[in-house]
């Protein structure tokens, strides 16, 4: 996945603090919570992107997309204050283009990188989007699981776009995620989770997507 390099970064704000109506009643466990990602979670961030990715994203860059907010949705997910994943998305045209989610290499295979997704994809079908779309290494096999129950299909190759190792792209596309039948899709995944979905402190969204700025 790729974005363009940072212009004038600013900081990032929410708005408004309103409990998800998804969220789960406290279990009295520290748990997964999902929330907006801010400029303290940057630190956990560049932890795990450097321990994920072999061409890791800067700083500066992480600073700037979240200075971007009314095109943007990025994710922590947290584990008390410890960082365990993030994820986040491109807003454009009605359409959502996730560009980067990961999960610290020791918190893997938890369930964390499905909350994240849930909660992004979420969250961009309540901005306005129809359709989301991403890129995934070709032998990436953890991501490609991860992305199937979401309905996200092939629908072609970017020859070579990767590097370190140079590698194929595969484009993905999820469609119709506003449809009911995908909130149904979203709802079993939820179901599904060993524990309740956490998502918190997410600003509401515009009555209406078209008209509305983002937090
Ligand atoms: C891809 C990634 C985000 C998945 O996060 P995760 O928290 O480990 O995934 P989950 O525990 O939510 O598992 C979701 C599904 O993914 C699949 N999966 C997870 N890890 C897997 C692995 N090592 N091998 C194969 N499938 C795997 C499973 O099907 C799992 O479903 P299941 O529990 O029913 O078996 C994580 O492996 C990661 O950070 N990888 C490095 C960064 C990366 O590749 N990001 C994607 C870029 S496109």
């Amino acid at each position: 996945m790729m974005v363009t390099e940072p212009t004038s970064p600013q900081p990032f704000e929410v708005t408004a603090a309103t409990p998800s109506s998804r969220a789960s009643p406290s279990t009295g466990e520290p748990g997964v919570v999902i929330e907006p990602m801010r400029r303290r979670h940057l630190r956990g961030v560049l932890r795990i992107e450097g321990r994920t990715s072999t061409t890791p994203w800067s700083l500066g860059l992480f600073v700037a997309e979240l200075g971007r907010g009314d095109q943007r949705v990025y994710l922590v997910a947290r584990e008390e204050s410890r960082v365990a994943g993030y994820a986040g998305a491109l807003l454009v045209a009605g359409e959502a283009h996730i560009t980067t989610i990961a999960v610290d290499p020791d918190r893997q295979g938890n369930s964390i990188g499905r909350r994240l997704l849930l909660a992004l994809v979420r969250r961009c079908i309540d901005l306005g989007t129809g359709a989301a779309t991403l890129e995934v290494r070709a032998s990436n096999e953890a991501a490609l699981a991860l992305y199937r129950p979401f309905a996200f299909v092939p629908a072609g190759v970017r020859k070579g776009y990767y590097s370190k190792p140079v590698e194929d792209a595969l484009v993905l596309w999820a469609h119709d995620v506003a449809r009911p039948e995908y909130a149904a899709r979203l709802a079993a995944i939820e179901a599904a989770l060993p524990t309740p979905l956490r998502v918190e402190d997410l600003a509401p969204a515009p009555a209406d997507p078209s008209e509305g700025t983002l937090p």
